[in-house]
């Protein structure tokens, strides 16, 4: 089978980031002069393309994933001494890679990498990657088991299984599992997280970003806002102790 040397692949998705100003954000994101807020790009902060159209998609240049090639970038980089070994994590306040959707781990490094999604020692790390490892690390991560389930509150965690599963139609809640996938494993092909088993302290955290900071500048932040919208603290702490803890 004759392969190309290089394919451009066009994520599921665009790379997409609302104009934000706020304070963990390294440099001044601005909205393009063209497009009016939005800008697509896995490059450069938009700080300093602000004078050019930033809408023009850059998607990842690789060749077919090669997973033990992202093994070794990965050691190379010690991506598991935060994040660890086998990529399962052992700190609650930590997210597991584990058994990520690929096109997910590569939207994010690629946000990361790009310093608009916030969090310096990610932005630090990424820095030096290349567009080939940001895939073979996805490809690495996509074939470990992910993490085991964390204790949670019994009742607790029964209470955040019917929002999970079902929604709420009184509540105008939509079941999680319309875009994270079945038992929360993602969805590669849309580039959905797997939220199964999440790290619970990071899952709370994430949650209030997405919900209280408007912009929360991570590749796609609206679609969460509306979802938790509604969302009061107990309905938060019920989901998060039911995501952490989906297999016993
Ligand atoms: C010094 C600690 C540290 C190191 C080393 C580190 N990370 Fe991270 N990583 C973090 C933190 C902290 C977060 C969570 C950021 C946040 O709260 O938004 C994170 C988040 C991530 C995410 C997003 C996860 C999600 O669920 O959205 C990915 C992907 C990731 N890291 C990959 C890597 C890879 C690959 C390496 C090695 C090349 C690496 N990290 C090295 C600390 C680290
Ligand atoms: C309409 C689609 C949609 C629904 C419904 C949805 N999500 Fe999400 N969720 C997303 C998207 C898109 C992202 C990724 C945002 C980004 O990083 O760009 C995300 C990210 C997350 C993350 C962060 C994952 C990580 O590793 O950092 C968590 C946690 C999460 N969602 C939990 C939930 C929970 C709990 C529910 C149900 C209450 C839910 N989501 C319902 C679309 C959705």
């Amino acid at each position: 089978m004759c392969l190309p040397r290089s394919q451009t692949t066009a994520e599921p998705h665009s790379i997409t980031f609302r104009t934000v100003s706020r304070s963990t954000v390294r440099g001044s994101v601005r909205s393009c002069t063209h497009c009016g807020g939005h800008h697509v790009a896995a490059g450069p902060p938009l700080s300093s393309r602000s004078a050019r159209c930033c809408h023009r998609r850059r998607a990842l240049t690789y060749t077919a994933p090669d997973a033990a090639h992202g093994q070794v970038v990965a050691e190379q980089h010690e991506c598991a001494s935060c994040h660890g070994g086998r990529l399962v994590t052992s700190y609650p306040g930590l997210p597991s890679l584990a058994g990520q959707p690929p096109s997910y781990v590569r939207l994010q490094l690629a946000a990361f990498r790009a310093k608009l999604r916030p969090n310096e020692a990610m932005q630090k790390v990424t820095a030096s990657l290349k567009d080939q490892d940001i895939a073979d690390i996805a490809a690495y991560a996509a074939g470990l088991n992910p993490s085991p389930a964390w204790q949670a509150d019994d009742a607790l965690r029964a209470k955040g299984a019917a929002p999970f599963n079902a929604g709420d139609g009184k509540r105008n809640f939509i079941a999680c599992v319309v875009c994270h996938g079945a038992n929360g494993r993602g969805d590669d092909r849309l580039g959905g997280a797997s939220i199964t088993n999440l790290a619970p302290e990071y899952a709370g955290r994430v949650l209030h970003e997405f919900k209280d900071a408007p912009g929360f500048p991570v590749p796609y932040p609206d679609a969460m806002r509306v979802v938790l919208k509604d969302y009061t603290q107990a309905d938060l702490d019920a989901v998060v102790a039911y995501i952490s803890s989906m297999t016993p």
